[in-house]
């Protein structure tokens, strides 16, 4: 499993919310920074308000997975927020609109201030969501956290099997250390609600191992099928959401549910992205919470508004009926499988170079993983 956060999937309450906003109707129903607004700047752009914030605490991390999508050139220990300013990070969300925050990394237990920056984020009003690894958190510390108002933990695991789960995050006795904390975290959540399959995106690191990570197109169909049996035998007692590997698709994932439209991502060093992996994208410039305010770099920093809308969009994304439901699908695929981000994403049936998707598919390899070490 990726134990990213998958923003493809918007899950918030105010997914429901209608796109015109109706404050009259809404406000007695979610509190108020919850109300989610937009301002139509012109017909193709419309900056709408976030739903969801990924705080990458730290890129920090004790395992070495060879699929990680974190950036290749990783933030310093010495340049990570502290926990004042992420406090005021999250102030700054909820005044925009943001409803969940995913505490992120890295391992965010590798933070000495995890349990503050959760208090913090709690008392801003947002829903917490802890996504980690599960090595380096305590019973103690998930102790204080659900004290300090975490919501959800959401606990990565590689397989179901300890010895491959090992073997793919490179740390001998990880399973069991994720076994454990799970246990103690499904006895204070009483129970599990969602279980996300997700399989491997190649991003940053990933490409690294691709020929490595990636199945034939029996093993994702034999997948696909796994998982609809397990939904309908488990349906009304437990979600499955799942992740497929898009180079086997007909059409592209709506990626980050549009590029500045539903999210954003803050590094540790405090710069603000529009998905994680869009540092991958050379040319775009990225603006600091060190030195603007959030609502100003949502509106206003040319990496948000450099894929916003569809006035961006080549043939044969700038026709197509599906423009404003997949958005042209991944910014950061297509410039990795083109060199061109405003291309359509090559594992559309319909762009240009979707044939180089099946080329690369067919590469396959048992070679040993490139293992990611800090
Ligand atoms: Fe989506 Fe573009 Fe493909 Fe149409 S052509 S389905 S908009 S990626
Ligand atoms: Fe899809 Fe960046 S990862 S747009």
């Amino acid at each position: 499993m990726d134990g990213k956060w998958n923003p493809g999937l918007p899950r918030a309450p105010g997914d429901q919310v209608p796109q015109v906003a109706r404050p009259d109707v809404q406000r007695h129903a979610w509190p108020q920074h919850w109300i989610n607004r937009h301002v139509a700047l012109s017909s193709s752009a419309i900056v709408h308000k976030p739903l969801g914030l990924l705080a990458e605490l730290t890129h920090r991390c004790p395992l070495g997975c060879p699929y990680c999508s974190n950036p290749l050139a990783l933030d310093a220990r010495a340049d990570e927020l502290d926990t004042a300013t992420w406090v005021r990070v999250f102030g700054e969300a909820a005044g925009l609109g943001v409803l969940q925050v995913h505490l992120s990394g890295g391992e965010p237990g590798a933070r000495r201030d995890l349990v503050d920056i959760t208090a913090g984020a709690h008392a801003a009003g947002l829903y917490t969501n802890l996504i980690t690894s599960a090595v380096g958190i305590t019973s103690k510390t998930l102790g204080a956290l659900a004290e300090a108002g975490l919501d959800h933990v959401q606990i990565s695991i590689q397989d179901s099997d300890a010895l491959s789960a090992d073997h793919i995050a490179g740390y001998d006795g990880a399973f069991a250390r994720k076994r454990a904390l799970a246990a103690e975290d499904l006895a204070l959540a009483l129970g599990a609600s969602r279980v996300e399959i997700a399989h491997v995106q190649y991003y940053g690191w990933a490409l690294k191992n691709r020929a490595a990570l990636m199945p034939s197109r029996e093993q994702v169909e034999r997948a696909t099928a796994a998982v609809e049996e397990l939904r309908a035998r488990h349906h009304g007692r437990i979600v499955i959401d799942a992740v497929v590997p898009d180079y086997y698709a007909r059409y592209p994932k709506p990626c980050v549910g549009g590029w500045g439209r539903r999210s954003l991502n803050v590094t540790p060093a405090g710069k603000v992205l529009p998905c994680h992996a869009a540092e991958s994208i050379t040319g775009l410039e990225f603006w600091n919470v060190r030195e603007h305010t959030l609502a100003d770099i949502w509106a206003n920093s040319p990496a948000f508004n450099a894929f916003r809308g569809s006035a961006w969009m080549k043939q044969p994304c700038a026709s197509c009926p599906r423009r404003e439901l997949d958005f042209g699908g991944c910014r950061c695929q297509a410039f990795a499988l083109t060199g061109d981000a405003t291309a359509t994403d090559p594992v559309c049936h319909l762009a240009p170079d979707h044939a180089r998707v099946a080329e690369l598919a067919a590469v396959r390899s048992d070679a040993p993983y490139v293992y990611r070490r800090m």
